[in-house]
C-alpha cells in the first residue's frame, strides 16, 4: 500500500483546507520538503505510524494505544479501517479521521494528511 502524505501544518501555512478537491495537486506543485509532502510504502505488518517511523519520519504520537489522538490523520482518498476501542467520536470517523498508531490504509493508493491533532474537533480531544 502506498501512502501519499501531507503535513497539516503546511495546510495552515498555505491557507488550504483538508476538504480542498485539489489539495494533493497543490501540494505536489508547491515544492514542499520531503518531511511535509511525499510518498512511502506501508508494509503488511506495519501500522501507518510505524511505517512513517520506519521510513525515517517523526510523526506525532504519545500513547500508541488509541487513547490520546496525538497521532490522528485525515484520510483524503482511500480507506483505513476505523479502530475499535478508541477515543474518536463518530463524527470524526465520518470525516475520515483515523488514528495512525492503530491501523494502516487498506487501499493501494491512499492520500493522508498527518499531524491533524491541531484540527478543530480533534484538538478538543487531546489529553
Ligand atoms: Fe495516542 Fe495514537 S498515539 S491515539
Amino acid at each position: 500500500v502506498t501512502v501519499e502524505y501531507l503535513n497539516y501544518e503546511v495546510l495552515d501555512d498555505y491557507g488550504w483546507e483538508v476538504a480542498d478537491d485539489d489539495l494533493f495537486e497543490k501540494a505536489g506543485r508547491a515544492e514542499l520538503d520531503y518531511e511535509d509532502y511525499g510518498k512511502f510504502v506501508v508494509k503488511n505488518n506495519e501500522t501507518l505510524l510505524e511505517a512513517a517511523e520506519n521510513r525515517g519520519f517523526a510523526w506525532p504520537f504519545a500513547c500508541r494505544g488509541g487513547a490520546c489522538t496525538n497521532c490522528a490523520v485525515a484520510i483524503v482518498d482511500g480507506e483505513m479501517p476505523p479502530p475499535v476501542g478508541h477515543i474518536l467520536p463518530d463524527e470524526m470517523i465520518e470525516k475520515g479521521i483515523r488514528l495512525s498508531c492503530l491501523a494502516a490504509p487498506v487501499t493501494e493508493h491512499t492520500q493522508v494528511v498527518y499531524n491533524v491533532k491541531h484540527m478543530p474537533g480533534v484538538e478538543e480531544l487531546l489529553l
